[in-house]
């Protein structure tokens, strides 16, 4: 990553300590007070926080009061559909990001079961100094909270049937209407977007979003890389299921290569695009959750993102990975976090195909060798030229080599892979000399590296399948060449009708 990365992550960072230290001597309150307040809150006559409902896609929102049903039914509520409320985050210009319309109009359009789609717009209170704005997630979380009591009491609209989708501070203000609301029943589910890190991580469930907040909790988690002890998105799981696409520090596409032109072209607010590039993310995959029906992305339960790119964590058994985005499935065992990770194109739709590659050499020469390898698979859709691979460590006999391969196309079915040793100069020439001290005539027939089958698990399948070497006969791999495997089954099959 670039240094202009830093120096931008540095910039807004420093207007989160700074502004945090000015909400000290403003006298952040400490944060710990609950059911005393939801008592008084319940008479609340009138909400600073603004709430629209969405009438029909490409609609700029029309507003519902507190205490005035009129404003249900001229906004066209409809209390036997369930209702999206969406909360944004921290705002430094007092507008509405383009995020809320997009999503707002997926949401309208793409679902077979239609809902009703609010916001709730506290910009007056979001446009401040950072602290002060995530001292007023209390208070919008508290409003939203007498709003959804209101519904429930005057038109009989179930909380369970409530889904808050939170961006930023967004999402921690949706964890405080879960806490704040009053009764024994939960809010259906809570979606945070990049919840919020500074003021937040560390903290204990109650002054966050956590799992208790609602009856079904998930997160993703989009730019968490971590600068003088802050990240912007929380790092810590927060959720039932938290998803980490691409291991969450970070996110591919959000080269910041280009910043200083950018601000040369756009000025400092360049700066704030570029941050929001990877913590707006998660807005995005989201979205793209509900428009791009066929191209769901899953992620795999992981302890961290070095293990998941070794390819270890593509089970699906017990529950251990689930949906990202708004078809996630609803369940959940344990109080305990999920983390789930996965990897995602740089763009919509954001869907790559994982896949665990085992390989298992035969090293017949002394030292162990550092070769680098291509890879080509071909499926029954589609296929994809030399993937290159780069095992790290050199090559010892008899270790298996285990790799996560992502590929951006479905090739369908697995059927053929091209394993090629990449011509490299210098291996050409060690291996001529290699050749040349192994005396004729003696002892075992090979003297180099010998793969004899490529063990492969596509994730989106859960499929498992062996490859064999096509021919058995020349089992050794040299330098430049190129060994075809095929599906083991077909390959005995095939040799059986040639030994009839
Ligand atoms: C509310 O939604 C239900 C279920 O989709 C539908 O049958 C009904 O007509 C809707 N009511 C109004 C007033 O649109
Ligand atoms: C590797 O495995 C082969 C056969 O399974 C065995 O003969 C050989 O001794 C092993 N080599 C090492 C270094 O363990």
């Amino acid at each position: 990553m670039g240094s202009s990365l830093c120096v931008s992550i540095f910039l807004v960072l420093s207007i989160f300590i700074q502004s945090s230290a000015h909400g000290q001597s403003l006298g952040l309150e400490p944060f710990r007070r609950r059911s005393r307040d939801v008592e008084t809150k319940k008479t609340l006559q009138k909400t600073e926080t603004k709430f629209l409902l969405f009438e029909r896609e490409s609609d700029k929102g029309c507003q519902i009061q507190l205490h005035q049903p009129d404003t249900l039914q001229e906004c066209g509520f409809n209390s036997s559909l369930p209702l999206v409320m969406l909360i944004h985050g921290w705002s430094m210009d007092g507008l509405l990001e383009d995020w809320i319309w997009t999503m707002a109009d997926a949401l309208k359009s793409q679902l077979a079961q239609p809902v009703n789609v609010g916001l709730a717009d506290w910009l007056t209170l979001a446009q401040n100094h950072y602290a002060i704005a995530v001292r007023n997630t209390r208070l919008v979380g508290q409003e939203v909270a007498a709003l959804l009591q209101w519904l429930e009491e005057s038109a009989q609209f179930s909380r369970s049937n409530v889904h808050l989708i939170g961006y930023s501070l967004g999402a921690h203000v949706s964890g405080f209407a879960g806490s704040f609301i009053g009764g024994k029943q939960k809010i259906g589910r809570i979606t945070g977007l990049d919840a919020a890190g500074p003021l937040f991580e560390g903290t204990s469930p109650s002054d966050r979003l956590s799992p208790d907040d609602a009856n079904f909790v998930d997160s993703i988690h989009t730019f968490t890389r971590e600068h003088m002890g802050l990240s912007v998105g929380i790092k810590q799981p927060i959720a039932h299921y938290d998803f980490y696409p691409n291991g969450g520090a970070y996110q591919p596409g959000c080269h910041l290569l280009e910043l200083y032109k950018y601000i040369a072209k756009h000025g400092l607010n360049a700066i704030t695009q570029t941050i929001k590039c990877a913590h707006e993310r998660s807005v995005h995959l989201f979205i793209d959750s509900l428009q791009q029906a066929d191209l769901q992305n899953t992620g795999y339960m992981c302890s961290d993102m070095d293990t998941f790119s070794q390819g270890l964590c593509l089970s699906c058994k017990k529950g251990r990975c689930n949906t990202l985005g708004y078809h996630i499935r609803q369940e959940w065992h344990s109080k305990k976090s999920k983390k789930l990770f996965l990897v995602t194109r740089a763009q919509s739709p954001f869907k790559v195909y994982h896949y665990q590659f085992k390989i298992q050499f035969l090293n017949q020469m002394e030292k162990p060798v550092e070769p680098t390898f291509s890879m080509s698979l071909l499926g029954t859709k589609d296929e994809v030229q030399k993937i290159p691979i780069t095992l790290g460590e050199g090559i010892t006999s008899n270790k298996t080599y285990s790799l996560l391969i992502t590929l951006d196309i479905d090739i369908g079915e697995l059927v053929m892979i091209k394993f090629k040793w990449e011509n490299s100069a210098v291996w050409a020439n060690v291996w001529n000399t290699v050749q040349t001290i192994i005396p004729w005539g003696r002892g075992p027939l090979y003297s180099g590296l010998i793969l004899k089958s490529i063990r492969v698990k596509a994730a989106e399948t859960q499929q498992r399948i062996t490859f064999c070497l096509e021919n058995m006969d020349d089992l050794q791999l040299h330098p430049t060449q190129e060994k075809t495997f095929v599906r083991c089954g077909i390959n005995s099959k095939k040799l059986k009708q040639k030994v009839r």
